[in-house]
């Protein structure tokens, strides 16, 4: 949540400031702003309500120039978005001014101490005593930027990515971190601040990952200076990063969340290389036959995880217990952190996230940490937060996810607990040679699958103009398709803002079965596996009550076509791995339905990305 970026260097920083808040915009955008240093050495701020083409618009025909600036993208966590809001802030002398990600816990203690001193507010924000702050420490003990920043975040309580400039001061740009994201871009004499490789990937893939509690001060002419909030000094390696500019750009699509669906079979074929070998028809899992004594002597293993990333979890625990029979829990990390879980030495914890930045994640994996469970990560941000706070772990290489709906950071991860489990169930013995290589062998074909299903965009499109009016929406699943029912829920309010419902099928006799009338809408999920005939009485019980059917089945099928308003045909692979194929047209359909109603499918009223606030 907030999206910062910053520039010292010999370039006009104002276009670079902008373009990266433009890259950074999936993270909030309910206003933004910059503050620059022009050659006069004055300290300009502008600001304002919306999003970052508003502030391009709002700063025309305004003195832009400048080789030094912060800019920032807001989603709103303390005061409500409006210009004052908007960061950056001043300070009381207006000589410093800040640009902050994260959330300030003890801000109003030391709002009352610096009232007390004299100094006013003029925001809402938790984010203004930090610039106040700053300014009394650095006045009454006669420091430099670096230092009082230094000194100002030892009062501290919260999570924060800054970045600060001074009036009068043109080579200096100082930041500092703990609990969000900040890297360092190191190009040929010129410096970024930016909370992802995003914001600055065009200028330079040198990089330096602050740790939290660390100040690093930007100067021209010099390295970059770091040192911990106890003012010990560090020394960290210039890390390369591997981002294509393609990969952060629409390549001609309206919408991220489009390119993203479509790059489906590309970003499963990344995660699966070098791990699925087609010609031995096995996986290789480094990560889990490196740590196959942790995995062997597991009493049980706990997924934790938000969002689309718990319910890619949910679909992990079908999968572990069926094929390497240890006991899963999977549990939304902002309820695992906040009760008193037992959590034993022999458990495993299993976080997931694609950015790798949720602070309910990160909190979870601390808890479980203190308590000696060892973590195994599955993340799609490489070097982020999760990825470093776990003991072990594997990447999905889904690529850059822009859209804030998740799409392909989904399969990536189911496929990755896929593999997972059975490399596991190899190594314990849990699954027969044969089991075992006819589900590799159906991995192996899954992207065909998937792309077969993506030239259905066209008619999942047309199925989608009928349900336009709908307000509510149900959609069902059993056994391995239960969590796609709730994906596909979650797909379509989030980027629609329908009301969507998912359900266990045969939970809707229990209390849901009471919406169904003739105008609701209600998708069935049912694959031609297991419990086939038992999802084909539960779709009978809806065709008695009117509702409207839409439901994915297999190429072929008959019972349940007979009965449904719209079928959506689709191959048929292994039950286990049927949610890779079964959420790609509930993908389609909430796009579409969305995009027909005029949403802002990509940046969706009242979310981010990536949620690093509790
Ligand atoms: O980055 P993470 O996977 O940790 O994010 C978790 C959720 O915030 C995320 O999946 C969210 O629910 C998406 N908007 C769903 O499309």
């Amino acid at each position: 949540m907030c999206g910062i970026v910053g520039y010292i260097g010999h370039k006009e920083a104002f276009p670079i400031l902008i373009k990266g808040l433009k890259r950074l915009e999936y993270r909030g955008y309910d206003s933004a702003g910059v503050a620059l240093l022009n050659k006069d050495l004055d300290l300009n701020v502008y600001k304002t309500k919306g999003k970052v083409k508003q502030l391009e618009a709002y700063c025309k025909g305004k003195d832009i120039s400048g080789n030094i600036g912060i800019a920032h993208t807001r989603w709103a966590t303390h005061g409500e978005p409006n210009d004052r809001n908007a960061h950056p802030h001043y300070s009381q002398s207006e000589n410093l001014a800040l640009i902050h990600n994260g959330i300030i816990e003890n801000y109003l203690s030391i709002k009352k101490l610096l009232i007390n001193e004299g100094y006013s507010f003029k925001s809402d924000t938790d984010t203004e005593v930090l610039v106040h702050l700053i300014e009394y420490v650095k006045n009454r003990y006669k420091l430099d930027l670096f230092d009082a920043v230094k000194r100002s975040l030892n009062f501290v309580v919260g999570a924060y990515a800054i970045g600060v400039i001074e009036k009068g001061n043109s080579d200096t740009l100082v930041a500092a971190r703990k609990g969000s994201p900040l890297i360092l871009g190191v190009g040929e004499g010129e410096f970024f601040l930016g909370s992802d490789a995003t914001a600055i990937i065009e200028y330079t893939s040198n990089v330096i990952y602050l740790n939290d509690e660390e100040v690093a001060e930007l100067r021209l002419g010099s390295s970059p200076k770091i040192r911990t909030l106890k003012d010990q000094e560090v020394n960290h390696e210039i890390k390369k990063i591997e981002l294509a500019l393609e990969d952060i750009e629409k390549g001609g699509y309206p919408h991220f969340m489009l390119k993203e669906i479509h790059e489906q079979p590309k970003s499963l074929e990344m995660c699966m290389n070098g791990r699925l070998n087609r010609e031995l028809m096995e996986i290789k899992l480094s990560g889990i036959t490196d740590n196959i004594e942790r995995f062997r002597s597991a009493k049980r293993i706990l997924i934790t995880a938000c969002g689309t990333s718990w319910h890619a979890g949910l679909i992990g625990k079908y999968l572990i217990e069926e094929l390497c029979r240890i006991p899963v829990e999977v549990e939304v990390a902002s309820e695992l952190r906040y009760r008193y879980p037992v959590i034993e030495k022999d458990d495993i914890l299993i976080p997931i996230s694609q950015s790798g930045e949720t602070a309910d994640t990160l909190a979870a994996i601390e808890l479980a940490k203190e308590q000696g469970a060892f973590i195994y990560g599955i993340c799609n941000v490489v070097g982020s937060s999760i990825a470093r706070a776990t003991d072990s772990g594997t990447y999905t290489h889904a690529g850059p996810e822009i859209g804030v709906a998740s799409t392909k950071a989904f399969t990536t991860q189911v496929a990755v607990l896929t593999m997972m489990a059975l490399t596991l169930g190899k190594e314990l013995g849990t699954i027969s040679q044969e089991r075992y290589k006819k589900t590799v062998q159906e991995l192996s074909e899954i992207t065909h699958k998937i792309e077969k299903i993506l030239l259905l965009d066209k008619e999942i499109e047309k199925i989608s103009t009928v349900f336009t009016y709908a307000r509510n929406f149900m959609y069902l699943g059993r056994g391995y398709n239960y969590p796609v029912a709730l994906e596909g829920a979650l797909k379509l309010k989030e980027i629609s803002y329908i009301h969507a419902e998912g359900y266990p099928a045969a939970e809707m006799k229990h209390g849901p079965i009471a919406l169904i009338d003739d105008e609701m809408p209600i998708v069935v999920i049912s694959p031609k596996v297991r419990i086939y005939d038992k999802v084909v009485s539960n779709v009978q019980e809806i065709k008695a009550r009117k509702g409207k059917i839409i439901a994915i089945v297999n190429e072929g099928d008959v019972d349940v076509k007979k009965m449904a308003d719209f079928c959506i045909e689709i191959p048929s692979t292994d039950e286990c791995l049927t949610p890779l194929l079964t959420v790609i047209p509930l993908q389609i359909l909430s796009y579409y339905i969305a995009s027909i109603k005029g949403r802002d499918v990509d940046q969706p009223r009242n979310l981010a990305k990536s949620v690093t606030v509790e």
